[in-house]
């Protein structure tokens, strides 16, 4: 079996390809920019926005686990545009494998809403697909608002919660599913924890030792509420073991 990781330079695009490297599969990649290590992989240039490559990337794969994504730039022309042009390409795949976000529907961001129409696309196509929705990745949340204190505090909206999850549990598994097969829409991948930014906050303060104060702040809008209400959280599918502690702590090793 054949397998083609999109986004192959990205978080979870990486994740991936350390886990399939030395597995059975033959494994192609494909991104815009080359990987810095890709092992026996075939790497292939490919670009979601101009459709250059795509052609190429796809042609003898079976299955593909698309981790090619933009959630900024060009992100309506990449994420639905573009992906719909992908799909164009696939008559041939046996298996399409989608990662999302949990609460797209719910939380008011153009990026989760591009999200939502892609999911359409994909079940309205004749593509064999599964679709897994995920909770944030723990570097994500630590990048996005844990990563700049600003005179020394981290100043953050700390009511929001998130059920963070290890970017390598997710990675392996999305590849556990080429095995399952198509499977539809299936069960979300959330975290083994649900916790407030600011308890988050707390957390990186004493593993890492820092002196950095927490200032949390409310916001007005639709976006806070839907994320303090924990609209981006699954209680019912706490399925990733490593918590944002142990990863946190695994950093520091
Ligand atoms: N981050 C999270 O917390 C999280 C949580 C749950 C689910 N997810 C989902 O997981 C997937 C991967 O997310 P990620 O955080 O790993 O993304 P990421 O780190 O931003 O990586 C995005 C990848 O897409 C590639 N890319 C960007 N523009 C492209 C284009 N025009 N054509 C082709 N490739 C392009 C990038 O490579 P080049 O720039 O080299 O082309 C990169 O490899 C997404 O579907 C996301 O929605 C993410």
């Amino acid at each position: 079996m054949r397998i083609l990781v999109t986004g192959s330079t990205g978080q979870l695009g990486s994740a991936l390809l350390n886990q399939l490297n030395g597995s059975d599969y033959k494994v192609k990649i494909t991104s815009r920019r080359k990987p810095e290590r890709i092992g026996h992989f075939e790497w292939v240039y490919s670009d979601l926005l101009s459709g250059e490559g795509l052609e190429e990337a796809v042609k003898d794969v079976d299955v593909i686990i698309h981790a090619a994504t933009s959630p900024t730039k060009n992100s309506k022309n990449i994420e639905v545009i573009g992906f719909e042009n992908f799909l164009g390409n696939l008559k041939h795949i046996k298996h399409f494998i989608y990662p999302s976000i949990i609460g797209i529907e719910e939380i008011p961001l153009k990026y989760y809403k591009l999200k939502y129409e892609a999911e359409e696309l994909l079940k309205n196509s004749s593509i064999p697909y599964t679709i897994v929705r995920a909770t944030q990745f723990h570097g994500f949340v630590e990048n996005l608002l844990l990563s700049k204190p600003l005179f020394k505090r981290y100043v953050i909206p700390g009511r929001i919660k998130f059920q963070s999850i290890s970017v390598d549990e997710f990675a392996k598994h999305l590849i556990d599913l080429i095995n399952k097969g198509p499977q539809g829409r299936t069960d979300d991948f959330g975290g083994p924890v649900i916790m407030t930014l600011r308890e988050m906050a707390e957390l990186k303060i004493m593993v890492n030792n820092e002196t950095n104060k927490i200032l949390s702040i409310s916001l007005p809008g639709k976006l806070y509420k839907s994320l303090s209400d924990g609209k981006n959280t699954n209680s019912f599918q706490k399925v990733g073991k490593i918590t944002f502690e142990e990863y946190l702590g695994n950093k520091r090793l």
